[in-house]
């Protein structure tokens, strides 16, 4: 108010109690994260064990569990201790497992026949833990680069990878897959028309509920270099997959990439590699609205762990806000070799 009372002999309005070292501020973000309970309130997005799909290497043998050098804290398993994992999987409520496995290289060729064997390690590995973990969900990766000798995820002719050749022998290896259990088909391949061959194949045999996720904007990375280190193809590979994988300077085609998948029956979307790619994710999530999935691939593991064990990083916020950074860029999900260390820290609260 400014009235003023003259009879009282004031000249002049009081002042208003104005503390000049403060500003009168209508917008005080800072209101909001005062407080854990309000930070919590106004959070936007949450991280939980269902956002997780823990990718799993597999090797012969029982009882084996072998470390992979480039990728601190992560082993190839054999199938009983798959079994294993897929069971702590189910204790800590990661949906899903996604299947790589080790192929022995005596079994490795031109061909990639082995991917069509039905008693491969994949498809052993599939039935043991549908077995016996019938509620964790399985995903298996159709590209042919661990049964190739050359490592490369289709056939060779000369120096040209086949797409259509390619294309028939991975719905075979989807359909041995689908036959051996798989709830989830997850081509990483790059070949065109796959999805569309997969999902005709699929059908045809009966196994309309089996999912297509598709690996349908993977850029070709050197961020994957310590998965193949894992699966056995970084001495084999001949080259680089750049005449399949993606261009990481481009964008605007990984959304018609995306858009092709969808159009041929995939039900769910993979954008990788992971961070490098948020703004991929973003407007594949803006642009379609289909579920999509982020991979934090091998090499952003392995950038992690080293920091973190080289004392440079801290673990558990490092990875956390990694993890965060997926589901505000609108990921569903994800999948990353965090996935049993950060269900475990979940489930402690
Ligand atoms: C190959 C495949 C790759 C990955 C998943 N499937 C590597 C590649 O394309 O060479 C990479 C995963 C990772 O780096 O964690 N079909």
């Amino acid at each position: 108010m400014n009235r003023v009372n003259f009879e009282d002999g004031m000249a002049f309005p009081p002042r208003p109690n104005v503390n000049p070292n403060k500003l009168s501020l209508a917008q005080r973000p800072r209101r909001n994260r005062k407080a854990e309970w309000a930070r919590r309130l106004v959070r936007e997005h949450e991280l939980t064990a269902s956002d997780l799909i823990w990718p799993i290497f597999l090797v012969e043998g029982e009882g084996l569990r072998e470390p992979v050098a480039s990728m601190p804290g992560v082993e190839r398993l054999s199938v009983d201790e798959a079994v294993r994992a897929a069971g702590l999987a189910a204790e800590l409520g990661i949906p899903a497992l996604a299947l790589f496995p080790n192929i022995d290289p005596a079994l490795r060729d031109v061909e990639a026949s082995e991917a069509l064997n039905e008693a491969n390690l994949v498809c052993r590995a599939i039935r043991a833990v549908k077995r016996a973990v019938p509620q964790v969900g399985i995903i298996t990766d159709v590209a042919l680069d661990p049964y190739t000798s050359h490592g490369h995820d289709g056939l060779m002719e000369g120096e040209e990878i086949l797409n259509d050749a390619t294309v028939a022998v991975l719905v075979a290896q989807a359909l041995n897959q689908a036959r051996a259990g798989a709830d989830v088909i997850a081509p990483s391949d790059m070949m065109d028309g796959r999805v569309g061959a997969i999902r005709a194949g699929l059908d045809a045999e009966g196994f309309e509920n089996v999912s297509i996720m598709s690996y349908a904007a993977k850029y070709a990375s050197a961020f994957y270099g310590p998965f193949r280190d894992a699966i056995g193809t970084k001495a084999t590979l001949v080259g680089d997959k750049r005449t399949y994988q993606m261009d990481p300077a481009n964008s605007e085609e990984a959304l018609r990439e995306v858009a092709a998948d969808i159009e041929e029956g995939a039900d769910m979307v993979i954008v990788k590699p992971g961070l490098p790619y948020l703004d991929v994710i973003f407007r594949v999530k803006e642009t379609f609205g289909v579920p999509t999935f982020a991979y934090q691939v091998s090499g952003e593991y392995a950038m992690l762990m080293g920091a973190v064990n080289n004392g440079w990083l801290d673990a558990d916020r490092a990875i956390f806000e990694s993890l965060i950074a997926f589901k505000r860029a609108g990921a569903a999900g994800v999948l990353t070799y965090f996935a049993p260390l950060v269900a475990k820290k979940l489930k402690e609260g």
